[in-house]
């Protein structure tokens, strides 16, 4: 019955303004599910019982740690829907509660007086049930001993079970016999992911020490660590860089990316291996770099562990940049004999080969679009179109003159100052 009363847009703004109150994360106004397109991510979602969606719709429209908040004359389905939200990788952050409903200014005299509500926050990257390719390990926010906002969640990375490691190579190759998808999901979950994320825990530890103060909020600090009873990393905690902020151009995040990687390679000493832009965050506080799990020291050789120069001659055939790279060479679209060299290799040049890839394709990345402003005809985008192609493919192969992410800051930094010319004298004429 209540049902039939629609809900008026000024019992919306009633909920907003009381879940605002208590979590000023809302106060910026939630975008209603149905005026969303193709693509969109946004922080805050509002869906009411007028425009239902599924729970699926609500986690693929909603960033990592984004918060819907859900509205409906009818009691039951509030509570319904919040137990199924609960199931579906949100975490409820304000239980279904009741305002008068008083349309027009006057209260109803009808059953279904009020209106039901409730908040769930996002906290899986993966929806239970659903299998991707972009993530290994089980990856999470989870609510930490800090108050208020999202300073009160941590992210949590751990190894993930033997059900789903054996779920997913099963999807990734159905024709496998069950006791060889055994066999490997147990080397996996007991041997080779502990290892790599063991590693990946001394990794922060260099970086979080090493890295220039003003550098430091753009990697995730390692806040605490679980390990299993061989004494392997089980569970990681990190602090949580959370997307999110003013869109940037393409030109600051080329420069903010190529500087970090120069710091990274030149002052503490470590190669990343794996920056893919799924590895790339952009925050209030500048573009970061997380998933220090590939990552290996410029000095630290490999070839004194069997074990570790077996999975790393594994890796660098395997990863999606190796392969990017062999396409790239075999087709010429890579000719640098420095970036070559990196071919199946543990080597600088995989990282500073990727960059210049990625700052060239920014929009690739879902999480990230809406963060970077991109224009594929736009000067700037075209000059850095030009700086990739200059690192790839340079006049003189065998002298390549960009080697280096410093190399490749210096570059951008001359678009920079060109781009700056040309507008001065623009305003000038
Ligand atoms: N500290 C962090 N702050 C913000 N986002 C993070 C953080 N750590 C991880 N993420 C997000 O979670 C995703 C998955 O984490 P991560 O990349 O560390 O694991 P993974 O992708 O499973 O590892 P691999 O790349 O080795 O398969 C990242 O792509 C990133 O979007
Ligand atoms: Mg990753």
């Amino acid at each position: 019955m209540s049902r039939t009363v629609p809900i008026a847009g000024e019992e919306v703004a009633a909920v907003l303004r009381r879940v605002a109150a208590v979590d000023r994360e809302l106060a910026a106004i939630p975008r209603p599910m149905g005026t969303l397109h193709k693509g969109d991510l946004v922080d805050s979602l509002l869906c009411t019982s007028e425009d239902p969606h599924s729970s699926r719709e609500m986690f693929d429209r909603l960033r990592w740690g984004g918060q819907v908040v859900c509205v409906t004359p009818d009691r039951h389905q509030a509570v319904r829907h919040s137990i199924q939200l609960a199931n579906q990788g949100f975490e409820i952050t304000q239980p279904v509660k009741s305002v008068s409903r008083r349309p027009w200014g006057l209260p109803i005299p009808l059953f279904g007086k009020q209106l039901w509500y409730f908040v769930a926050r996002k906290l899986l990257l993966v929806q239970p049930g659903r299998i991707t390719d972009r993530f290994t390990y089980h990856v999470h926010l989870e609510r930490g001993s800090a108050e208020g906002g999202e300073q009160a969640y941590v992210v949590v990375k751990e190894v993930p079970t033997l059900q789903q490691v054996t779920a997913r190579l099963q999807s990734k190759w159905p024709e496998l016999p069950d006791d060889v998808i055994e066999k490997r999901a147990r080397k996996f979950a007991d041997k080779i992911f502990p290892v790599f994320l063991t590693r990946e825990a001394a990794i922060l530890k260099i970086v979080n020490r090493d890295l220039p103060a003003e550098y430091r909020h753009r990697v995730p600090k390692l806040l605490k660590m679980e390990q299993d009873q061989n004494g392997y990393a089980q569970r990681l905690y990190l602090n949580w860089l959370r997307n999110g902020g003013e869109p940037i151009s393409q030109l600051q995040f080329a420069r903010q990316s190529a500087d970090l990687l120069r710091v990274l390679h030149d002052e503490v000493g470590v190669m990343h291996l794996d920056l893919r832009l799924d590895n790339f965050v952009i925050t209030p506080r500048g573009v970061g770099f997380v998933d220090f799990g590939s990552a290996v020291r410029v000095d630290e050789d490999l070839s004194k562990s069997p074990m570790l120069t077996s999975l790393f001659e594994e890796l660098m055939h395997t990863s999606e940049i190796q392969r990017m790279l062999l396409k790239m060479t075999r087709s010429g679209q890579v000719t640098s004999q420095a970036i070559c060299g990196g071919l199946h290799k543990v080597d600088k040049a995989v990282d500073y080969f990727y960059l210049a890839v990625q700052i060239n394709s920014p929009h690739s990345n879902p999480e990230l679009k809406s963060l970077i402003r991109y224009d594929k005809q736009s000067r700037e985008a075209q000059m850095l179109a030009e700086l990739t192609a200059r690192i790839l493919r340079p006049e003189d192969p065998s002298q390549p003159a960009v080697r280096s992410a410093a190399d490749i800051l210096r570059g951008i930094e001359q678009i920079e100052q060109a781009l700056a010319q040309t507008q001065g004298s623009a305003a000038g004429a």
